[in-house]
């Protein structure tokens, strides 16, 4: 697109900043506008004067930043609350829409139809020990928001007596049978953990509990029910491995793969509050001191004169095919078009979603914004750039994972990365997670943001102060959609956000309201994650050499191997695990030599334009190196051997989930026959380490 007349360009910054920003702004465009128009009939083709504006747009972006748009967008966004496959979900779908369009950007909205799953009818009574029985509440009765429940929970009655079951691990269980309960038949209140609901629910069923109340430890919200889903797996259930579009192939209902994702016995959500009622009821005395810390009063009588407290526990569920899209912004880049740039936020909420997702929504909103002033600017990204808003998240990653499964051949040769950011914003401080070639970036981009609560500091500066440097978690979670990008395609990815564990999680008080009380009263944190978000994009979109660095990767394994080493206390050999680490560690620095080399020349001849081509197919392929076409051992869609869910939630190793899952088996086992099983996870993971060095030398053998 052609710059703008200095005069439009001046009335696109309808937001409030203050004088300074305001001439700063003007400044900017006016250098930027200059440059671009001299530049762009000058530029050879290819313009190295581009690599010089590519810093300027960088500047300009950081300059954009406002808090009154992105205020303005969450507030549109959470007028009313907009679950998956609602209608008033499609009035969020058509808002992102017509922003994207009204902005100039290439839109699309794709249509999936899923199965999702809600709730029809639901109640709980409890005869307490001294005989009077009480209903228990089961919502926090807001207007529009749906009913507390777990979506894909079966309908049904279960009724039993009440035991209170801590976390629901199995280290509990082992606890309640060694103080001689019993819980099978019996009705468990758990609270939640670590783990996700589907993994205690399975592990309830395991246990022969008849029905699972699922609460949440809060010191405030205490009315509030957190929804969620109890599936087990991610995407469309009914077309596991491909996408569910208009046709497509659908599995029945009754199919057992389908069963095997759905849970056996009801449950169900309760506040902490509600909770309270049966737990203070209950005979407590002898459960551990750390079952005691909790937010909610625990009974300590012995049993009362009427004995234990009974459940009755009613849940119809509505499983339906519903409809849910996905809407893509593409901004096509100019040198490199088939190389792709993935920013993703999911949209559908369980309630208002001011927090979950619509704070990540409103900075996406408004990276779109910034985009379309840089575009007017003269900007194009060199790489194309995808602004995606996903749908059914809250149901198992639906439509992200829907159209990667769609898209799998393409994003699996031609994505670069993958930068999601689900709840942007929580409360205070930085957190991130990344696979670790992109460690290095996120240093780089965060000490280039202030941070949006320390005069004078950056985001790195307060980050690395608080949580130590390195402290970058990994995405082997089922947490949010980078899952399928990270498990099933292999692509480099990065999530980011602002604080953790806010109290109106997936509850129906999760509002704008409580967003501008508590979680970021001035917007400053949703323009930081704005900016961090953006300048990764524009980084792995522009920069002519990928900002990758595998060396971090190899450390990253290194580190691994010297814990997986640890739990195995040389019971295992880890030979050819180091062996296979040292040999892409080389690879690792072999490139970053090559790159270093390239990003030193000062002129580009088409020789060297292919050569960085080259060079960073190597760099954006190594991370497939670790995909495996057989996937883990049941469940076989999770291609990733480094990162992704193990089987085994109480696992010490957050990582190599095939390992993690081979270490638990083989307690199982006969010592020979358990070593036999760890062996072959190992080497499969050597193999798929060797695959990875393979890629980023880029040379058959
Ligand atoms: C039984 O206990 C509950 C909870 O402590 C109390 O609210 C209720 O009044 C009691 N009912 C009777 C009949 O004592
Ligand atoms: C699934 O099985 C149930 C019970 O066996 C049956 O009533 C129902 O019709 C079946 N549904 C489908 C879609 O086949
Ligand atoms: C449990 O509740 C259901 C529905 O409210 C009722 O039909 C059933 O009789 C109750 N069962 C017991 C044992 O109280
Ligand atoms: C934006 O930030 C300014 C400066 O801190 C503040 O006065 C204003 O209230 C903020 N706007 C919103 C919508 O929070
Ligand atoms: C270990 O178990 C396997 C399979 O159950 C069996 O074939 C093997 O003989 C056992 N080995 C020893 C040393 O007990």
């Amino acid at each position: 697109m052609a710059p703008m007349p200095l005069k439009q360009l001046t009335t696109l910054c309808s937001s409030k900043p203050s004088p300074v920003t305001t001439l700063l702004f003007f400044i900017i465009i006016c250098v930027l506008g200059f440059y671009t128009f001299h530049s762009s009939s000058s530029s050879s083709f290819f313009a190295t004067s581009s690599l010089r504006n590519s810093v300027r747009y960088r500047q300009f972006l950081l300059s954009s930043a406002s808090n009154y748009t992105v205020a303005s967008y969450l507030r549109s966004l959470t007028l009313h609350p907009h679950l998956a496959g609602t209608e008033p979900s499609s009035e969020t779908v058509r808002y992102v829409e017509s922003h994207f369009r009204d902005l100039g950007f290439e839109t699309h909205s794709i249509r999936y139809d899923a199965l999702l799953s809600y709730p029809k009818y639901a109640s709980l009574t409890a005869r307490l020990p001294n005989g009077s029985v009480v209903q228990i509440p089961l919502s926090e009765n807001v207007e529009g928001v749906v009913n507390p429940y777990h979506a894909y929970s079966p309908s049904g009655t279960a009724y039993g007596v009440a035991v209170f079951v801590n976390y629901g691990r199995d280290e509990d269980y082992r606890t309640l049978a060694a103080m001689g309960v019993t819980v099978a038949g019996c009705i468990a209140v758990a609270r939640k953990g670590e783990f996700p609901r589907s993994v205690v629910v399975a592990k309830a069923e395991a246990n022969g509990v008849k029905g699972v109340l699922l609460y949440t430890d809060s010191d405030g919200y205490r009315q509030g029910f957190e929804r969620g889903t109890v599936m087990r797996g991610i995407g469309d259930p009914l077309s596991p491995g491909w996408a569910a579009i208009d046709g497509a192939e659908r599995l029945n209902l009754n199919d057992s793969e389908v069963l095997r994702k759905f849970p056996k016995i009801p449950s169900m959500p309760l506040s902490a509050e509600a909770a309270e009622i049966i737990l203070s009821s209950l005979d407590t005395a002898s459960v551990p001191p750390e079952w005691r810390d909790t937010t909610v009063k625990l009974g300590t009588a012995a049993v009362g004169p009427g004995g234990p407290t009974y459940l009755n526990f009613t849940y119809q569920a509505e499983k339906k095919i519903a409809t849910i899209h996905n809407v893509l912004a593409v901004i096509k880049g100019l040198e490199e078009p088939d190389r792709f740039v993935i920013m993703g936020n999911h949209r559908d909420a369980w309630s208002f979603g001011a927090v979950d997702p619509n704070s990540g929504t409103a900075a996406l909103l408004d990276i779109a914004r910034r985009f379309s002033l840089l575009r007017k600017l003269g900007w194009s990204p060199r790489r194309t750039l995808l602004l995606c808003s996903w749908d059914a998240e809250e149901f198992g990653m639906i439509g992200s994972t829907e159209w990667v499964e769609q898209n799998i051949v393409n994003l699996g040769t031609k994505a670069v990365a993958y930068l999601n950011v689900d709840c942007a914003v929580q409360g205070p401080g930085f957190f991130s997670g990344a696979t670790p070639q992109l460690d290095d970036l996120l240093h780089e981009v965060t000490a280039q943001v202030e941070d949006p609560d320390v005069k004078g500091a950056t985001v790195y500066d307060t980050w690395t102060a608080t949580n130590g440097i390195g402290n970058i978690e990994r995405l082997g979670a089922l947490n949010s959609d980078f899952a399928a990008f990270v498990q099933h395609a292999g692509v480099p990815s990065i999530d980011v956000y602002y604080g953790r564990d806010f109290p109106v999680y997936h509850t129906a008080f999760d509002t704008y309201d409580w967003m501008a009380s508590y979680g970021d009263p001035l917007f400053h944190r949703h323009a930081a994650v704005g900016s961090i978000w953006g300048l990764l994009a524009l980084r792995l979109a522009d920069d002519l050499i990928l900002p990758f660095s595998y060396v971090s990767y190899a450390n990253q394994l290194q580190a691994y191997r010297d814990i997986l080493n640890d739990i195995l206390d040389g019971s295992v050999s880890l030979q050819s695990l180091s062996t296979s680490i040292h040999e892409f560690k080389s690879a690792a620095e072999e490139i970053e030599k090559e790159a270093k080399r390239l990003r030193e020349q000062e002129t580009f001849t088409a020789v060297a334009l292919f050569q960085t081509r080259a060079l960073n197919d190597r760099l954006m392929l190594a991370e497939r190196g670790f995909l495996d076409v057989d996937g883990l051992r049941g469940h076989t869609w999770f291609k990733h051997l480094v990162y992704g869910p193990s089987s085994d939630y109480e696992s010490a190793l957050a990582y190599f989930p095939g390992i993690a899952d081979a270490i638990s088996e083989s307690m199982k086992m006969n010592q020979s026959e358990g070593q036999g099983v760890i062996q072959h996870e190992i080497w499969r993971v050597v193999r798929a380490i060797t695959r990875a060095a393979a890629a980023l030398k880029g040379e058959l053998s």
